[in-house]
């Protein structure tokens, strides 16, 4: 395969690569409103006379690249940005006050767009089609999900499926991914603790929902430590904590939020299943009841199918060498990849985008976080080689 000939290809593209990227990273948008990303990923589609379908998912862009017919695989980009203000040092900082491409997910789309024009300009070699995934919402919105089930998956079967993320670990021009889980099953816990307020000075009079929702944060950790296997552990962390608003009034509620992760399906319902029970006992222990709820999409573990991990690992090891190609270990991150990869054998790859000397060395959803550019075009052709290679596998019936 002509991996190498395609890297030189996506290198020819770079600056058009990262004007894309900064132009979206000027005007970040965040879950279920990347109105403008999407019109600059169509416009760009238009240019590139790529057809597609759109919306999907409220903002999503299913395009399509080949014979329209099977072996088909998909490669994917989530488009959103966050709700942080940014503080990095770039030329082309956001233009939106409180917005942020602080996860790198401009490049994401800008990468894929890239990949899209390599693999238009060889459609006519294409022994099948390739999707191309420009889903909204990653973000806790479950973007990838909406997606799946609006069919991206199906017309023709994806049989394979790819992704990227900007991997600030990781130096430029190296990748890394594993056999596996690569990411843990997240999600979303809510406890409102109902007590009886009134006057702080008098607290015989009250039901105090603050020390209790204090002992519930420090109960729930007690479920990691004592309970899970440390081999095989879990993440709860309470990150908000809101009760009354004066010095000398005991509140009547107290709400704590949270995230609560682990690796496998069975860990994460185990998980949420004891929060509920020790959160509803402290509060009935200490006379207060509370409400549990587990709001928003839950992202299931991210899980690299063997097979595909392997291909991937064929594909980058020529192209950055084999040394630069890392085995990563598992972490507590989560990513809506993961309902493609339970859907299809799968593969997301972290691409590394540090650089000391450019200070790029903030970690994601940091406000200072900032990517090495010049990890852009290996993003774009991994994508590209990794469509022409799976079709040309799957056509030759060798997977
Ligand atoms: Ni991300």
């Amino acid at each position: 395969m002509p991996s190498q000939e395609i890297y030189d290809q996506a290198r020819d593209i770079q600056a058009w690569i990262v004007g894309l990227r900064r132009q979206l990273h000027r005007f970040p948008e965040l879950m279920y409103e990347e109105i403008k990303t999407s019109q600059l990923v169509r416009e760009t589609l238009d240019e590139l006379k790529i057809p597609y379908r759109a919306p999907i998912a409220k903002t999503g862009v299913l395009a399509t690249i080949g014979t329209g017919k099977k072996p088909c695989i998909a490669l994917r980009a989530d488009m959103d940005a966050l709700p942080i203000h940014e503080e990095a040092d770039v030329d082309f900082p956001s233009e939106v006050d409180g917005k942020m491409h602080a996860c790198g997910h401009d490049c994401h789309t800008a990468m894929l767009l890239g990949a899209a024009k390599i693999l238009k300009m060889r459609e006519g070699q294409l022994p099948g089609t390739v999707q191309l995934l420009f889903q909204p919402a990653e973000e806790g919105g479950g973007g990838g999900k909406q997606m799946c089930d609006a069919g991206v998956l199906e017309e023709p079967p994806v049989e394979k499926a790819f992704g990227l993320h900007v991997w600030p670990l990781l130096p430029t021009g190296s990748v890394g991914s594993c056999v596996g889980t690569m990411l843990a099953a997240a999600g979303q816990v809510q406890i409102v603790v109902r007590g009886k307020g009134g006057h702080a000075a008098m607290p015989h009079y009250c039901i105090d929902p603050v020390t209790t929702a204090a002992k519930i944060v420090v109960e729930l950790q007690t479920i990691i430590s004592r309970e899970f296997d440390p081999l095989n552990s879990g993440v709860v962390s309470v990150t908000c904590f809101q009760a009354g608003d004066a010095y000398n009034v005991i509140p009547p509620t107290a709400q704590l939020r949270g995230t609560i992760r682990a690796l496998t399906a069975e860990r994460f319902a185990t998980l949420k299943a004891r929060v509920q029970a020790v959160a509803e006992l402290v509060a009935k222990a200490n006379q207060c009841e509370a409400e549990v709820e587990f709001p928003g999409i839950d992202y299931p573990p991210t899980v690299n199918h063997p097979e595909v991990w392997q291909s991937v690992r064929s594909i980058a090891g020529p192209l950055v060498g084999e040394d630069q190609v890392h085995v990563m270990s598992p972490i507590m991150g989560g990513e809506d990849f993961a309902f493609y990869a339970e859907r299809v054998p799968s593969c997301f790859v972290g691409l590394g985008v540090r650089n000391e000397e450019q200070g790029a060395t903030f970690g994601v959803h940091h406000p200072k976080f900032k990517v090495d550019e010049e990890a852009l075009p290996l993003g774009s052709a991994l994508h590209a080689c990794f469509a022409i290679e799976s079709l040309a596998e799957l056509s030759a019936g060798t997977s």
